[in-house]
């Protein structure tokens, strides 16, 4: 019998015992002891009612994800478990504490009545996975708190906190704070008190869901909406439909619509990309040579050297997370100007309600200014963010590794630089790594970790722990040009200059890529960023012999700069703007006609370059360079790749990243279309050359998916 879920006898009262840490998920062990519990509680009639509760430090907080892809999976053994709950002939009474969610808060709602803990947060996120609450959550929820709340909560997966569920009617008491026996006593007495009151079940199928406040055509308008705004996803439309049932039909008839629905959501495409991203991120903590149990070094203040565009956000996440900061600039104006953008970032979070009106001045008290490097000597950690120039990062390194007390952890947010020369230079390279963080550092989610040759394990593992604390999603690269994200750009700029050359405009270029769900193609994108400052870093690299032998390589963008067109900032770059509206620009062509007959490069007509060439140019290029990133040992796995794409580039989501992509195009296509753009274009440079694990994955029958394979 599983021990996971267990019945124990407190007097008369039956107490279903759950006990799978860390976090109480419903795997199929936890199930069948819930169910053996359930039996057992039948058959002992000298008990008069069940109180479902769980040990650690929360209630159920989900289901097992691993199992929605296994083959066979089917909701209906828990299902079943849930109506036999919810019909037994005693009061069962939920105890809540933590984190209730998904399979869990669908456990509490076919329990009769819910206790909750203050603080307690619950939810159903399942639609960030792809797929709708399978277990009835889309069929009980709008009959205790309402068609239109419940909509809300499934279609954002934003959990609720207990006062709200208290509100709303999904909880029926909250219980002060005190520890797990604490609740425990509490709902005993609760128990006692509705047995006294002669209550007795009360089942949740039974209830009819609230429709206050929803017109005639709500549900058109809502699964219009999810239409417009959220097409690209299996669920929203989905889980419309199902509240929708629960609104108008008897139980047993929502309760089909809803196996029905959720069955399509798992299997499509779009969730399983999800559910793998979902898999990366738990996957990308696991680093190579970082023993699970290392001791971290604690990290109890920051500095951030230099208060420009990046150092100001990179300072807001820690002040975020409650960790004093130093932030040191080398002239009082510099360092005025990036602490007041840091000011207005906050006030203008207040004033849009995401802050607390005295969140700002909070966050701006942790944070001091200062005009002396020494005043970083007592941090646990320093980034530096100055200019990206190999001499003046050389002699800032130097000059922490000298500063920085013993045990501290240096880094550098260089976007391109080589960590192994900076760590060196600092004197104190164990200590030292690269933490690249994206542009707004306070919002992006992705953070790079730089591991160096020589970069202490414990360091590093320091890093990547922190970075969740601080909300971000680490994924560490190793050290080679542009690390994983910005190398694996490269190709795809590369691409999109020569389609231009070609006869592409910016535009068509856009269009193709964003058809896949980017937000932004490479055009926009640069321009957002400005054309100056890419430019520069293909200039940079030319300078330290990175480029290939073809003066025709990114040709494009340094003539932006050299005509002064920076992208949106300026007013013009790959488009004009009118505000921040790009609209195409004839002269851009005319530079791109002038750069062809100069580079010898044959225009066609706009009209015979299709979307599908510009996609399979731009984003098989970028595969395959990550499959090289894979070979050479500078990402860990294809997941973690994916977790760059998505958290720092906008990829989206249902796809799973570049690499999950590939596996769904399959290799030997996207093999196929390399060696075909390189014979059709003279392959001189290479750029059309393959990953040699793109040749041996299909030989040997891999897909990324299935790495390591072997
Ligand atoms: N801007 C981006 O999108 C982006 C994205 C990722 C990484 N990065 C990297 O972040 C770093 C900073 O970039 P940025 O865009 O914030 O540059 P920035 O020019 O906006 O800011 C740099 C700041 O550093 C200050 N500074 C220079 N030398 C200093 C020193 N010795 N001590 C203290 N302060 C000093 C300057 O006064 C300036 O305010 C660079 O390495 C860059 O490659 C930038």
């Amino acid at each position: 019998m599983s021990d996971l879920a267990t019945l124990q006898v407190h007097g008369t009262i039956g107490v279903l015992r759950i006990h799978n840490p860390p976090v109480n998920a419903l795997s199929p062990k936890v199930v069948q002891g819930i169910k053996n519990a359930v039996d057992q509680f039948e058959a002992d009639r000298r008990l008069q009612a069940l109180v479902v509760h769980a040990d650690g430090r929360t209630f159920v907080a989900g289901g097992d994800i691993a199992e929605f892809s296994k083959p066979g999976f089917e909701a209906k053994t828990f299902n079943g478990t849930l109506a036999r709950i919810e019909s037994l002939d005693r009061p069962v009474i939920a105890a809540l504490h933590g984190t209730v969610l998904g399979g869990g808060l669908e456990l509490a709602m076919a329990c009769h009545y819910r206790i909750a803990v203050e603080g307690t947060r619950l939810g159903l996120p399942e639609v960030l996975l792809g797929i709708l609450p399978g277990s009835l959550g889309t069929q009980r929820l709008p009959r205790l708190v309402g068609a239109r709340l419940a909509l809300d909560m499934i279609l954002s997966g934003k959990p609720i906190d207990a006062a709200k569920a208290l509100d709303s009617g999904l909880v029926d008491a909250l219980v002060e704070p005190g520890g797990n026996d604490a609740l425990l006593e509490r709902a005993l007495v609760y128990v006692q008190e509705l047995l006294g009151a002669g209550k007795g079940p009360r089942r949740t199928r039974d209830r009819t869901p609230a429709m206050e406040g929803i017109e005639a055509d709500f549900f058109d308008k809502a699964l219009a909406e999810a239409k417009t705004k959220k097409g690209a996803y299996p669920a929203p439309q989905r889980i419309v439909r199902c509240v929708q049932a629960a609104a108008t039909l008897p139980f047993e008839e929502g309760e089909a619509v809803e196996a029905a629905l959720f069955e399509e959501c798992r299997a499509s495409p779009q969730s399983v990309a999800m559910r793998h991203l979902f898999f990366a991120e738990r996957a990308a903590g696991k680093i190579p040579g970082v023993p699970a149990d290392f001791t971290a070094r604690p990290i109890r203040k920051v500095g951030v050297l230099g208060a420009g565009t990046m150092g100001g956000g990179i300072a807001m996440n820690f002040a975020n997370a409650g960790i004093p900061v130093t932030i040191v600039e080398t002239s009082a104006e510099a360092l005025e100007r990036g602490l007041g953008i840091v000011r207005k970032n906050y006030e203008a979070s207040a004033a849009k309600g995401k802050l607390r009106p005295d969140d700002p001045a909070k966050r701006m008290a942790l944070l001091t200014g200062s005009l002396r490097v020494e005043d970083l000597a007592d941090c646990d950690l320093v980034i530096e963010a100055v200019f990206e120039n190999m001499d003046i990062k050389k002699q800032v390194a130097k000059q922490l590794g000298t500063v920085c007390k013993a045990g501290a952890i240096i880094a550098s947010n260089t976007s391109t630089l080589d960590v192994n020369i900076l760590a060196q230079a600092s004197g104190r390279p164990a200590d030292f790594l690269g933490t690249h963080f994206f542009s707004p550092a306070n919002v992006m989610r992705l953070l790079e970790i730089v591991r160096g040759d020589a970069t202490a394990p414990d360091v590093l593992g320091t890093v990547v722990k922190l970075a969740r604390t601080i909300g971000k999603v680490p994924v560490v690269s190793g050290v080679c040009y542009g690390f994983i994200g910005n190398r694996m750009l490269e190709p795809y700029l590369r691409e999109s200059e020569f389609l231009m050359m070609e006869g592409a405009s910016p535009a068509q270029i856009d269009g193709a890529i964003q058809s896949l769900g980017l937000p932004m193609g490479p055009c926009r994108m640069l321009d957002l960023a400005g054309l100056d400052v890419a430019a520069k870093v293909v200039i940079e690299r030319g300078k330290a012999g990175g480029l290939p032998d073809d003066p025709s390589y990114r040709a494009v963008v340094q003539k932006m700069m050299a005509l002064g067109r920076f992208g949106q900032k300026t007013g013009a770059g790959y488009y004009r703007y009118d505000g921040r509206n790009p609209v195409p620009d004839l002269e851009v062509e005319r530079i791109c006609v002038a750069l062809a007959e100069q580079h010898g490069i044959t225009r066609r007509k706009s009209s015979d370059i299709s979307d599908e060439e510009i996609i399979e140019r731009c984003v098989y290029p970028l595969i395959n360079e990550g499959a090289k990133i894979l070979e050479e040992e500078i990402a860990y796995r294809p997941g973690d790749i994916d977790l760059v794409w998505v958290n720092g580039y906008g990829f989206p989501d249902f796809r799973g990243g570049p690499m999950h992509m590939a596996d769904t195009i399959g290799l030997q296509k996207i093999a196929a279309r390399l060696d075909h753009y390189g014979s059709q274009r003279g392959d001189r440079h290479g750029y059309w050359s393959r990953a040699g694990l793109l040749t041996e994955m299909i030989t040997g029958g891999h897909r990324f998916a299935d790495w390591p394979f072997n």
